[in-house]
């Protein structure tokens, strides 16, 4: 399971000194947090679809997942996920933890729908219609939205669909799958009309807490991914945190307590450029979650080592406001051993046949020593590896404790009141007549 670790400031830093006892009796009321989760009497408790569909996984959904996965796969060269926030996060950091970077994914797998940028929009439509290998290319898009009417991915779903029609014309339809809510919404009534393939987010779920429904579970499978084994990670996960909780609690009460002392942001950062995306997935299920009501801490991804080089002077001497949680992974997952090159003149001779994650690791332990001594609390978070099974688990073990922390703070963790701001502002300068709330 899931390993965490505080690493507390050392007496230099008089105002985190007992931070650790605090930390220590804020767990007996994380433990009333965590009870009503799981007893489903918090704020927000209709919002607990995440815990069901682990609780009673719907096998004949996954198969049903799996099945189009298979078809998009032998029907497409590439494939196009449009969708933002809880519709794409999720999927996009499990692909950038299980994949290659330097090989593209077969289909290759490619995002849109997450920004309005007509430079990238106008290049992704110009490479979807450029031939592969003398022929048109094959392009599937998937289109996630639970509310269906998100104006970034309507918009590209618009540009996508026009496109396809130009290339398939009348089978353009069975190019495209939507990912949407049960009923209503302006892409369940296309989906009506085109006769789109279709699979549902449950009510239940909500988006930043929906990477185990079909809204990650099928561009996962359509890239290869082992779904069966993510989910089950997750299963294994949920059952057994709901017994021994202990990890979330500590974790959550951690978090509470550098709160507490005036801590306003959270460097979710690490060392290992696989486990990248999850510091925006993390930033967004902690963020959207927790920041209401004038209550939170400011998530803030950061990557490991070249962020060290660009905000590492101000994590280490900056104005003490910050914490920092750095995800670790316990084993190397692959293998490279520094040559011996004793000609080179680069003084490296005494690194040859260590391990590239040896000395990572001693990157990573001398930054935790060199943060906390410079007054910022670290919090490790460590995964066993780097594997399907070991994703679901730390995925539950974030939306967990990411609920647990907010009933500590007193916030309904399921709800974003303050994005619907934006969206008022932008559709009231658009003059979109149909848009409230
Ligand atoms: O967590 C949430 O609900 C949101 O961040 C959504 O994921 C995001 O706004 C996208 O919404 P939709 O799926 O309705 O397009």
């Amino acid at each position: 399971m899931i390993h965490f670790e505080a690493v507390y400031p050392d007496s230099a830093w008089p105002e985190y000194r007992t931070l650790a006892d605090d930390a220590q009796q804020i767990k007996n009321l994380a433990f009333i947090a965590f009870k009503q989760v799981v007893e489903g009497t918090g704020k927000g408790s209709e919002w607990l679809g995440w815990r069901r569909i682990l609780s009673y996984p719907n096998l004949e959904e996954v198969q049903e997942v799996k099945r189009r996965a298979n078809w998009i796969r032998e029907h497409s060269d590439t494939v196009v996920i449009a969708g933002i926030g809880g519709s794409y996060l999720g999927a996009k950091a499990i692909l950038q933890a299980l994949t290659n970077p330097f090989t593209k994914t077969n289909p290759e797998i490619l995002f849109s729908g997450f920004h309005m940028g007509s430079k990238q929009t106008a290049q992704l439509l110009d490479y979807l219609k450029t031939p592969l290998n003398g022929q048109v290319r094959r392009v599937h898009v998937i289109v996630i939205s639970k509310s269906g009417s998100t104006i970034e991915t309507a918009i590209s779903f618009r540009a996508l669909r026009i496109v396809l029609k130009e290339m398939y014309g009348q089978g353009a339809s069975e190019h495209i799958t939507a990912i949407t809510g049960p009923e209503g919404g302006k892409l369940n009534g296309m989906v009506e009309k085109e006769g789109y393939a279709k699979f549902i987010i449950p009510d239940d779920v909500g988006g930043r807490f929906s990477v185990l429904t079909p809204v990650g579970l099928l561009p996962l499978a359509v890239a290869g991914v082992e779904i069966t084994t993510l989910l089950d990670g997750a299963v294994k996960a949920y059952s057994y945190y709901d017994n021994k909780p202990d990890t979330a609690l500590e974790y959550a009460s951690f978090r509470i307590a550098c709160y507490k002392r005036g801590i306003a942001l959270d460097i979710i950062g690490s060392f290992e450029p696989e486990l990248n995306g999850f510091s925006s997935w993390i930033q967004q299920l902690m963020g959207e979650s927790e920041g209401k009501d004038l209550k939170g801490i400011f998530p803030v991804g950061a990557s490991y080592s070249t962020d060290l080089h660009s905000l590492g002077q101000i994590i280490q001497e900056g104005r003490r406001n910050l914490m920092e949680t750095l995800l670790v992974l316990d084993k190397e997952s692959a293998n490279y051993t520094i040559p011996s090159d004793p000609e080179a003149g680069d003084d490296l001779e005494y690194l040859a046949g260590r391990t590239l994650f040896s000395v990572n690791q001693s990157a990573l332990n001398g930054t935790v020593k060199a943060h906390s001594n410079g007054g910022v609390p670290v919090a490790m978070i460590t995964l066993p590896e780097l594997n399907e099974s070991s994703l679901g688990a730390f995925i539950y073990f974030y939306e967990l404790t990411t609920a647990i922390h907010c009933y500590l703070l007193d916030v309904n963790p399921f709800d974003q009141p303050g994005v619907e701001a934006y969206k008022l502002e932008m559709r009231t300068l658009l003059n979109d007549a149909s848009y409230s709330s």
